[in-house]
């Protein structure tokens, strides 16, 4: 997807003891209890031996990028679905979600006058961190549902036994959807160059129509502008795209722990840009211990509750030599409280002049159930959230560097508001996510216009 740059030469990645199972010795939490270490060795052994799903390479193209978005000449779009599943591995499902990021990229490139790094949450975000190991219901006890790399959502003893061959199967998955992603993105979208194609209904909704249509339309002229320059813009139809997801199953992201010929060091191969959850981020955890051996970009997320205390320490462990690109920050804080968690993180990490990117994810901190039982998220709480990460960054000199989304290109109605303004009745109609609320098609491309309105007076340049 990338051609290759050169990188400098990372030194730590095998000192120290580092293994890419050392992480085995340290508390590895919200891992599945398999019953059968033999299946389980079974199952790890033949993954350690399949293809990997990307290359050292773009790995490293990525790091240079992230790089020069920590510089403030990129900014990052990462988005995708809460969870994957085996069953949403199809044709639509990949491609809406597809151009829904690149719409959303085009809109950004456009509004924000810089390159957009694309980075899908897919091809191989099936494992999801639970608040209870077990689930109870009319008094049977059976293992939670942790994502269809380690069972199934059935109530069943059978549907939820954690089974190793799933590992395998994810890995399929992944593949299956990664191959497919490239052929879209090199065979080109062709209603990406002519956002007349875009369903833009939505828009006659919003207070900001008439903007939002001139936003479109100017989109339109200046890829029309370029086309009959250049002809067909070849960047357009081969724009570059990585993969990331949370790396939390530990046995899955050692399998594809690989070296590779002519670069130092070990490179976690089932992803470009694996990252850390919010529940799996303490310093002296097994997935630090994992993460801080590999030579990928790595994320964390940041929750409202970690002081500058706890994060200099984690930033030390996971980047030691203050490389350029290797570490994203993803504060994730919740409108009501991003005010006051913010900016001492920001102050701290300026202050010890340590490289981070900072990206915003105003989907995890913002998580409601409504009355009737579903899991939702507001709008303008997400767009609140979003504001105030400019403005806070803004004000505290850093720079907000990119956005974490969680979004579907279907037409699905999972969080409230937006122009069309979803309300509780609306959620009944097309809630489909097993896991987290996601933002509509609709939603999503409002919320990058936003974006583009915001950030455009507010972020240091
Ligand atoms: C997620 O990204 O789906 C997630 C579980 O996030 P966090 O770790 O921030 O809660
Ligand atoms: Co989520």
């Amino acid at each position: 997807m990338s051609h290759v740059m050169p990188v400098t030469p990372h030194s730590s990645s095998d000192s120290e003891g580092w293994s890419p199972q050392s992480w085995q010795s340290r508390q590895a939490l919200q891992q599945p209890l398999y019953e059968d270490a033999l299946e389980l060795a079974s199952a790890t052994g033949r993954l350690a031996t399949l293809p990997p799903l990307v290359t050292s390479w773009e790995v490293l193209s990525l790091k240079k990028a992230l790089a020069e978005a920590q510089e403030g000449h990129r900014f990052l779009l990462q988005g995708g679905d809460c969870a994957e599943s085996f069953a949403d591995c199809t044709s639509p499902i990949i491609s809406n979600r597809l151009k829904v990021l690149l719409q959303m990229s085009l809109v950004l490139v456009h509004g924000l006058k810089k390159p957009v790094l694309r980075v899908g949450r897919f091809a191989g975000q099936y494992a999801k961190p639970r608040s209870t190991d077990t689930e109870t219901r009319d008094g049977v006890t059976l293992p939670s549902f942790r994502g269809d790399l380690v069972n199934s959502p059935e109530f069943t003893p059978e549907a939820r036994r954690a089974d190793p061959q799933r590992l395998i199967q994810a890995h399929a998955h992944s593949a299956l959807t990664m191959n497919f992603v490239r052929a879209l993105i090199d065979g080109g979208f062709a209603d990406l160059h002519h956002p007349e194609y875009w369903d833009l209904a939505w828009v006659e909704h919003s207070p900001l129509a008439a903007e939002y249509r001139r936003m479109v339309a100017a989109i339109g002229d200046s890829l029309r502008f370029m086309e009959t320059l250049a002809g067909p813009i070849a960047g357009f139809s081969r724009v570059d795209f990585f993969t990331s997801h949370e790396a939390l199953l530990l046995h899955y992201e050692q399998a594809l722990t690989r070296q590779v010929p002519r670069h130092l060091g070990w490179f976690n191969l089932s992803t470009h840009f694996p990252w850390i959850g919010m529940r799996t981020a303490a310093l002296d955890g097994a997935h630090v211990e994992y993460f801080r051996g590999i030579r990928n970009p790595i994320a964390v997320k940041v929750g409202p509750s970690v002081t500058p205390d706890q994060l200099l320490p984690l930033i030390d462990a996971l980047n030691p030599e203050d490389e350029a690109g290797r570490l994203t920050l993803i504060h994730r804080m919740g409108n009501a409280a991003i005010g006051k968690a913010l900016p001492p993180l920001l102050e701290a990490v300026k202050r010890e002049g340590r490289r981070v990117l900072w990206v915003a994810d105003p989907m995890h901190g913002n998580t409601e159930t409504t009355s009737n039982g579903y899991k939702t998220r507001r709008f303008d709480n997400i767009r609140g959230e979003l504001d105030q990460a400019f403005d806070i960054h803004a004000s505290a000199g850093t720079r907000l560097g990119g956005v974490h989304l969680e979004l579907t290109g279907e037409d699905v109605t999972e969080c409230m508001g937006g122009a069309r303004d979803l309300n509780e009745a609306d959620l009944d109609r097309a809630y489909k996510s097993m896991v987290d609320p996601r933002l509509n098609y609709e939603q999503s491309l409002e919320l990058a216009m936003l974006i583009v309105r915001k950030s455009v007076g507010s972020s240091p340049r």
